[in-house]
């Protein structure tokens, strides 16, 4: 399995769901920087499952324990940061039949394929949602990092089903904006919208189903002129750890699809200097990237999240040990929208991508 990332800022996440812990280790951090460790745990909770009738019903606390890497007084060392995670509140044999029916949509039959039935299933294992909580750690460290080089990221849910947010004015987003979106659960722009989405999504659970959805994800105080052209773009970099984030089938950069119905003169950003002489864009189709190099207007991309996979609902699969057609009613406990849970594991995997393009441009 791959489960590891970077060049610079190396990250690699281990575990299963239903494994003793979860954990990452994260390789080329600069050292003395200091950890507030109530913003770690800020973000640990923004993610953590049980919290929200909107999400799964396991109850999880997340509490990181670093086993290396950070001083007793939070201070990186420079050593290859590591922590674990306990898992806690499993239900292992909600599991047991899945080896050999596999759940539509779920990760189960093609690993049952590459893996020889290796593969540990439980919690769908390594390809559960809960390691997204090691990937939180990570943007936890660092997004503290970044915000002392003038680097902020917020995302929300700008839609969950036909529910929908307003999107980011992308050519002038607020700090404050991003620093209170970030350490909220289920972030919005509109506030009367997310009762809406909650409604939505409970409406979804009681008909034994699930809903999918975006989330919109900024990034501001990008330095201008990081990234390459062609495969070492700054889209690139972004994209590979998104994808990352299981449940996630598509990315777009700044107006995204939308470019594509737009004249050459609607979708053009033109350029003017500021008061202080800064050269700025008036719009931001652009998403901050041209040529997948920073322009330094605020970087933003949307991620669309499927569905959950897991549905109470009876679904068609196979028994792959006896070869039939069957019926399959999964058990266990379901998010029955991902999308609000997967906005801090969007904005984490956004902090460390970015870390490492400052890493990558000497800028760290
Ligand atoms: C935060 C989060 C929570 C998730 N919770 C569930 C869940 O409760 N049930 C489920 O079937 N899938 C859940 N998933 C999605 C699956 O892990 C994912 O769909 C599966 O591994 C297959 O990968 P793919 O959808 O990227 O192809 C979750 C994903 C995330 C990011």
């Amino acid at each position: 399995m791959s489960s590891m990332w970077g060049e610079r800022i190396k990250l690699s996440v281990f575990g299963g769901s239903h494994t003793e812990a979860i954990g990452v280790t994260l390789d080329g951090l600069p050292a003395g920087e200091k950890m507030d460790w109530d913003e770690i745990l800020v973000q640990m909770a923004r993610r953590a499952p049980g919290q929200d009738p909107s999400a799964t019903r396991r109850v999880e606390k997340d509490e990181p324990h670093v086993v290396c890497g950070m001083s007793s007084d939070g201070v990186l060392t420079g050593a290859p940061l590591c922590a674990l995670i306990y898992n806690s509140d499993q239900h292992s044999k909600d599991y047991g039949n899945l080896k050999v029916t596999p759940r539509p949509g779920h990760a189960d039959y093609a690993a049952f394929v590459k893996y020889q039935g290796n593969n540990d299933i439980r919690g769908g294992g390594h390809f559960s949602g809960r390691l997204t909580a090691p990937l939180v750690f990570a943007g936890a460290v660092c997004r503290q990092i970044l915000s002392r080089h003038g680097i902020l990221i917020g995302g929300h849910v700008l839609s969950v089903g036909p529910a929908e947010d307003r999107r980011f004015n992308m050519a002038d987003i607020e700090p404050e904006i991003l620093k209170s979106l970030s350490r909220e659960y289920f972030p919005v722009l509109f506030p009367s919208i997310r009762q809406e989405m909650r409604r939505q999504i409970e409406e979804a659970r009681l008909a034994l189903d699930s809903l999918g959805g975006v989330v919109e994800c900024a990034v501001t105080g990008l330095p201008t002129g990081m990234g390459n052209p062609m495969f070492g773009g700054v889209e690139n970099l972004i994209s590979s750890i998104v994808f990352g984030v299981p449940a996630v089938k598509g990315i777009e950069f700044g107006a995204g699809f939308q470019a594509a119905r737009k004249m050459g003169h609607e979708n053009n950003d033109s350029f003017y200097y500021d008061d202080g002489g800064a050269v700025k864009t008036r719009t931001n189709n652009a998403g901050g990237i041209l040529g997948g190099i920073t322009t330094g207007m605020p970087l933003v991309f949307r991620a669309a999240v499927k569905p959950t996979p897991s549905i109470s609902r009876e679904q068609d699969t196979v028994n792959l040990e006896t070869g039939e057609n069957v019926k399959l009613v999964i058990k266990g406990r379901h998010d029955p929208c991902i999308v609000p849970r997967a906005v801090p594991a969007l904005e984490s995997a956004a902090a460390v991508a970015v870390l490492e393009l400052l890493a990558q441009n000497g800028k760290l």
